[in-house]
């Protein structure tokens, strides 16, 4: 029976490029998982958007002095193109600024108005003198009241990730003039999060395949005990308030933002022209929903959309949230302003998708945070994928084509090596297969380049090029079973390494589209005529790669 899966991805705001953070904490992983259920003929539904609202984008948008629109159509613009180019295959990925967005969140916000889950109160909020505004969220800084870090925002600590409210900040300053921002009262709409503390802890608790750290951080949270949070700010950008009276204010980005699951789903049915289809992944109980992102946004995904889930009720909650560490570079954390990062056009009009997809999912922050190194990124090139993976690939291929005419050699009987060696294959289909199940993308592909090796192992202790001046059958079944063993490569791969193993289905003579093949394991047919083949990967020099490096934290 095919299973129905739903992908929410954390949607990225657009005030920015997209850098290898962004990739291994979120979109990679999605986007193995949903390759992988998609080629075993499950139905999949992976969807997010730019977050186009809040005040990462209107910071962003005064300092450049242009309207946040150009921002984020800016930028939008350029998240499709690095997901073509790096082979990120959302079912759709649209932005917060549709219509279909705004009447998703009215609704709900409607909902709950009338029934109490939202109601209005007043909130004490910091107001600069100087610059004669109100300042949500991200406009201040000060110390983290719950871990003490300094430079804590108006919007999350990005210490410990507990979520803040601007006036919680000690020692607050406004972040555009500096000054001590006077806290004033602005009357504003509240979440009755109070109200699911029970119900969410008790979904939380019954849930025993979370990442440990997913649980604890949502547990730990909870226990701490849930308050109402404030849903609207006094911000002239993002979607606007559904009540008259309310012209200077707008919802809260992150209130709204993950109702974009729903929304974009709910856009997707309408563009398939089966506007229904989204109740397949959210109304059908045996449908499961995965959220990906990075450690940061696990509140969101595991009290705030849960809570919201729970209060519109009848929709699916998520049934796993495996949120990522993060990935530092270089020894270093990640930085923006620093110019501390590796951006995806830059990376995408330099180098090939396949090498980073493979380096990242081998050093996925799975659980704990792990170091991009662009020297480790070139050694995994040149010894896994050129000289272990390619290499298995080109030797078999070339040698078969040179001595079998172009076509698949008969192997006749084959002998307890060969059977062993292909018993070892269908053993790591299976464990590829049950890893990436379970969001385990690292162990997933390490099974996968364990057998590579185990199949150059084998062919270098069977020496065909020793045995076809002796004993043609025998070189015959060599390479049949290895070329067998490489079929089951490009499979086990697939999710991980799509380019490569699209173009290795095809050097091995098939005609249709990998993702028509399915999760088969194809033996080779005598016969099959193939073209010479050409390398599936390329070496990386080491000048290159310096070059690269020395771009860290300078600025362009
Ligand atoms: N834009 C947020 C970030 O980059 C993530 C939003 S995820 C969503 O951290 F679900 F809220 F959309
Ligand atoms: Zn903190």
């Amino acid at each position: 029976m095919p299973e129905r899966i739903f992908i929410g991805v954390a949607w990225p705001y657009a005030n920015g490029s997209l850098h290898l953070g962004h990739v291994a904490g979120s979109y990679l992983p999605a986007d193995i998982f949903a390759r992988y259920h998609r080629i075993v003929g499950d139905e999949v539904l992976m969807v997010s958007g730019s977050d186009q609202h809040g005040t990462p984008i209107t910071l962003l948008a005064e300092s450049r002095k242009v309207s946040p629109r150009v921002i984020v159509d800016q930028y939008h613009k350029e998240f499709l193109e690095t997901w073509e180019k790096l082979g990120i295959t959302f079912d759709l990925f649209t932005n917060t600024g549709t219509l279909n967005h705004e009447a998703v969140v009215h609704e709900f916000f409607k909902k709950f108005v009338a029934d109490g889950t939202i109601y209005k109160a007043s909130m004490p909020q910091p107001y600069c003198e100087t610059c004669h505004r109100f300042l949500p969220d991200r406009y201040v800084e000060g110390k983290c009241p719950f871990c003490g870090f300094q430079g804590a925002r108006g919007d999350q600590c990005d210490n410990c990730g507990k979520p803040l409210d601007p006036a919680q900040l000690i020692g607050i300053k406004c972040r555009i003039s500096g000054d001590t921002p006077e806290i004033k009262d602005s009357e504003h709409f509240f979440l009755k999060l109070s109200a699911f503390e029970e119900k969410l802890l008790s979904w939380i608790q019954s849930k025993d395949h979370l990442r440990p750290d997913v649980h604890n951080f949502t547990v730990n949270y909870l226990k701490g005990g849930l308050h109402d949070r404030a849903i609207t700010r006094d911000i002239e950008w993002g979607i606007k308030i559904p009540l008259a009276g309310y012209d200077s204010k707008r919802m809260y980005v992150w209130f709204e933002a993950v109702c974009g699951y729903l929304s974009a789903s709910k856009e997707w049915a309408a563009l398939q022209k089966t506007p229904d289809k989204w109740k397949d992944f959210w109304q059908d109980l045996s449908a499961k929903s995965y959220y990906f992102m990075g450690k940061d946004n696990i509140p969101f995904h595991t009290i705030v959309w849960p809570a919201i889930l729970m209060g519109v009720g009848g929709l699916n909650l998520p049934y796993d949230v495996p949120a990522n560490q993060f990935l530092t570079l270089e020894g270093q954390k990640l930085s923006t302003s620093r110019n501390w990062a590796v951006w995806m056009p830059e990376y995408l009009s330099n180098f090939a998708p396949d090498p980073l997809r493979y380096y990242l999912s081998l050093n996925m922050p799975e659980s704990s945070d792990i170091d991009f190194s662009w020297l480790d990124f070139m050694r995994a090139n040149n010894t896994e994928l050129v000289a272990t993976y390619g290499n298995l690939v080109h030797r078999t291929l070339t040698f078969m084509h040179r001595n079998f005419d172009g076509s698949v050699p008969d192997p006749g009987e084959l002998d307890d090596e060969a059977k062993q060696v292909l018993q070892k294959c269908e053993a790591m289909l299976a464990e590829v297969a049950e890893a990436i199940r379970g969001c385990h993308f690292k162990s997933g592909l390490k099974s996968a380049m364990a057998l590579a090796k185990e199949a150059n192992r084998y062919i270098d202790g069977k020496a065909p090029w020793k045995t076809i001046k002796t004993d043609r059958q025998e070189t015959a079944r060599t390479l049949w079973t290895s070329m067998a063993l490489i079929s089951g490569l490009k499979t086990a791969f697939y999710p991980f390494l799509p380019f490569s193993s699209a173009k290795l289905h095809a050097m091995l003579g098939n005609e249709d589209a990998i993702e028509k093949a399915g999760w088969v394991w194809q033996k080779p047919k005598p016969g099959t005529k193939f073209n010479f083949p050409e390398p599936l990967f390329t070496k990386m020099e080491e000048e290159v790669i310096q070059k690269e490096i020395s771009k860290l934290g300078k600025h362009p």
